[in-house]
Parts: C-alpha cells; structure tokens; sequence
C-alpha cells in the first residue's frame, strides 16, 4: 500500500499490520516518508485509536528502530517505570531494594528536564559517581551487585523521539496508544524481562484521572504480554509531591533516610508496593511478598546494596553512612502559616517549577544544574498547622528565590477542617 492508502485506512477506523507499521514508522524513521504524511497519521489515531494487538505492533517497530539491548546474559532483569512526577526518588530505594531481594536491576535512566527531576542528576549528587559503564562493567556490576544503573547512551527507540517531536506540534500527544507505545517502546529496547510500572495520576502527572490513569496502564501492559515480557502497572497518586524533599541531593538524602526505615511513609509505601508488584510477576503470593519487601529495609540489606551500588560506579560510599557531607545549598527561605487549620493540598507541578526557579533543573537539554538547592514541604497535606508555623523550606544560594516562593505559596492550600487525602495507590493492573 502507498503511505496515503495507509493514512486513509486508519482515518476509516481500519486495523494496521506490521508490514503497514514498518511502512509508516519504519520509513519515516528512515526519512523516506514526510512529516506531513506522519501528522496526518498520527492524527488519524488520535481520533480513531487502536487495537491492543495494533498497539504491540507499533511498539515493536519503534523499539526495533534503534539498538535493542540483550541483557539475556543476566537472565530475568526488572525494570521499573514511572510516568513522572516530582520528588520521585523511587528508583533510588527501589533499586536496593529489589537487589536486596536477590532480583537483577540494569537500567537506563534519564536526566531531569523541565519540572521533573532524573535519577542519573540525583545521583551525581555524590561526588564520584559515574552515569557511564562500559557494556562489559555494565553486566558484571549488575550481576555482582544485582544492580546498575546507567545514562541513556545508546539510540534507544529513535522512532519515538522523531515521533514524539511531530506529536508536540500536532496536538497529538494525548492519545492513550501513541503515549504507552513511546513508553514502552523504550522499555522494550532496553531488554528488561521484568517491568513493574508506576502510573501517576493527579495534577502533577499526564494523565489527571483515575480512568485515565487504567486506561493507559492496561495499554501498556498489553503491549508487555504481546512483547513476551512480564508487566504490572500500580496507579499512583500524584497530586503532591512524594516525601517531603524536591531537589537533587535533597532526593538522595531522604532515599536514604528511607532505604534506613526513616524516610517519609508515602515514598516507603510506594517502593513497598512496587517491590510486592515486582515479586508476584516472579510467583510470590501477596503475603509472601509484603513479608519479604518490609524485611529487607528492617534487616539494612537495602541500606548495604544501595552502599555497594555507589561504590562499584565510583561514588564516595561515606555519604551513604554520613548524610550531612552532601552538599546541600546554605541560604534558607520560609513559607509560613497565618492561621490555625490544615494543609489541604501542595500543587507538585508548582513545586517542581520552584526547584526549577532556584536552578535545581533544566529548561533546555545539556543545561548545568545546582544539585544543592530545592524545597522541602515540611507538612503535607492532610497535617495541621498552627499560625506561624513552617509549611514550606527552600534551600537556595540566592538564585530564584522570590519566584520559588511565589510558586509554592500559590500551589498550597489550606482548609479549616481536617481534609481528606487520597490513598498513594489507586489500583493495579497485571
Ligand atoms: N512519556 C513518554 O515517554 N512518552 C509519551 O508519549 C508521554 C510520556
């Protein structure tokens, strides 16, 4: 068929094949097929959508468009995902924790762009470390820790970027294929076997509803059980930041607090529940796995493979036992409380253009950043509050600092009466 045969199939609700897939996608990624022709395409299935076993298929050609990763060696690896959010340090206590259980993590993670923050930039917040392994460190860290965690080097799924690219300029984003496809075609090329998904949901995430939220992980869980690959989804809330801190070496501190069973209760709950999620795709019951998640943050086994990770990609292992070396931005600014009553809510997306304000993120790609600097929600929502008391901390070094405040003060609010939260998690998809 000719591309606009193609285009016209779609645009009459038709179903594609791979052969039309490879055609599309495939030749565009190649540079054969226009822009033009993609964006009438694109939009196409933004309005006409697509079957579960069409979905696979475009995730395979996107993921097939670039290097795919066989990590094979190392038998069943695990990944996780999460949508994005602000405040996310799961994969820093994640991670430990699933080498502690005796499962293999090697992933690639991304840097921080706009609001978000990226794990490899909190990281980099202990002197040392190293976000690059060659391929043969790489496999033997990941087999000898049960752990590695590296930057994006490789063209992973160049589709998606090119797609994502044409879908930002043709109100096409927002189509619950076109999302779980570029997600996953991601996580297909970068080998896991294993992948536990964490769908947020709420005003700091993509998708604002529950349903939308299910709807989305069940594509992208369709997607893993067509690819031969393991897949749960958790939908998480995220109208509020997770834990208490925003801002890189922030993050890590309080990763750490938690990996020691001292860190905030939702961000233990969330790496406990994902933890579960990741044990029952290996055949654990539910019991057997709350059992054994909580027993290897209560015995410091996390702790300690979280220790061996940093020191295997360089890191200086003493600021895991010695938190106050981190080097954490000296100038403070407090947001206070005018009268007695309650946090009602804390807007995460205004959080994470504060970090951004006080230079702890990037506008554009390759920008430096200040991993000193963020804000921390010393009350969250549900908690009281007395007048005069601090709601909200940012630590600065005199950079953004009005704007920061503005933004955090405008993403708060207050109720007399003690307001209702929402559970963390929402539900589950497997
Ligand atoms: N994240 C992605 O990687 N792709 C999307 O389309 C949306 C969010």
């Amino acid at each position: 068929m000719r591309v606009p045969e193609l285009i016209q199939k779609k645009r009459d609700g038709g179903e594609h094949d791979l052969a039309d897939l490879r055609a599309l996608v495939g030749g565009y990624t190649r540079g054969e097929v226009p822009d033009y022709q993609v964006a009438a395409w694109l939009m196409a299935v933004f309005l006409r959508g697509m079957t579960p076993a069409e979905t696979a298929l475009l995730t395979r050609v996107m993921a097939e468009s670039g290097d795919m990763l066989d990590l094979s060696a190392l038998g069943d690896t695990v990944d996780k995902h999460s949508t994005g959010g602000v405040g996310d340090k799961t994969s820093l206590v994640l991670g430990p924790m699933l080498a502690a259980l005796g499962l293999t993590v090697a992933k690639m993670s991304g840097r921080g762009l706009a609001h978000t923050g990226g794990t490899i930039d909190k990281l980099e917040s202990i002197p040392g470390w190293r976000d690059q392994l060659s391929d043969e460190e790489f496999t033997s860290q990941a087999r000898r820790v049960g752990m590695a965690l590296v930057g994006q080097s490789r063209n992973l799924a160049p589709a998606d970027g090119l797609l994502y690219a044409l879908r930002d300029v043709t109100a096409t984003v927002d189509s619950v294929p076109l999302i779980a496809s570029s997600i996953m075609s991601k996580k297909l090329a970068a080998g896991a076997r294993t992948i536990v998904l964490d769908v947020k949901v709420g005003a700091g995430a993509f998708m604002r509803t529950p349903g939308d939220g299910e709807r989305l992980a069940r594509a992208m869980v369709e997607i893993g059980t067509h690819s031969g690959r393991r897949v749960r989804a958790l939908l998480t809330d995220m109208d509020t930041p997770l834990g208490h801190m925003a801002g890189n070496s922030l993050e890590v501190i309080e990763a750490i607090d938690t990996l020691r069973g001292e860190g905030p209760r939702d961000l233990l709950d969330l790496c406990l529940a994902l933890a579960e999620e990741a044990l029952m795709a290996h055949g654990a019951t539910r019991e057997d796995a709350e059992r054994r998640a909580r027993a290897v943050i209560e015995d410091g086994s996390a702790l300690g493979k979280f220790r061996e990770f940093v020191a295997a990609q360089g890191g200086d292992a003493s600021f895991v036992d010695d938190t106050a070396r981190f080097d954490v931005a000296p100038g403070r600014a407090e947001i206070t409380a005018d009268r007695d009553g309650f946090v009602a809510g804390v807007d995460a997306l205004s959080v994470g253009r504060a970090v951004l304000a006080l230079g702890g993120g990037r506008e554009r790609k390759g920008e430096a950043i200040d991993h000193g600097v963020g804000v921390e929600l010393v009350r969250k929502p549900g908690e009281a509050v007395r007048a005069g008391e601090t709601v909200a901390r940012l630590y600065h070094r005199g950079r953004g600092v009005d704007r920061a405040l503005d933004l955090v003060r405008t993403g708060l609010t207050f109720s007399e009466t003690a307001p209702g939260v929402p559970p963390l998690v929402l539900g589950r998809v497997q």
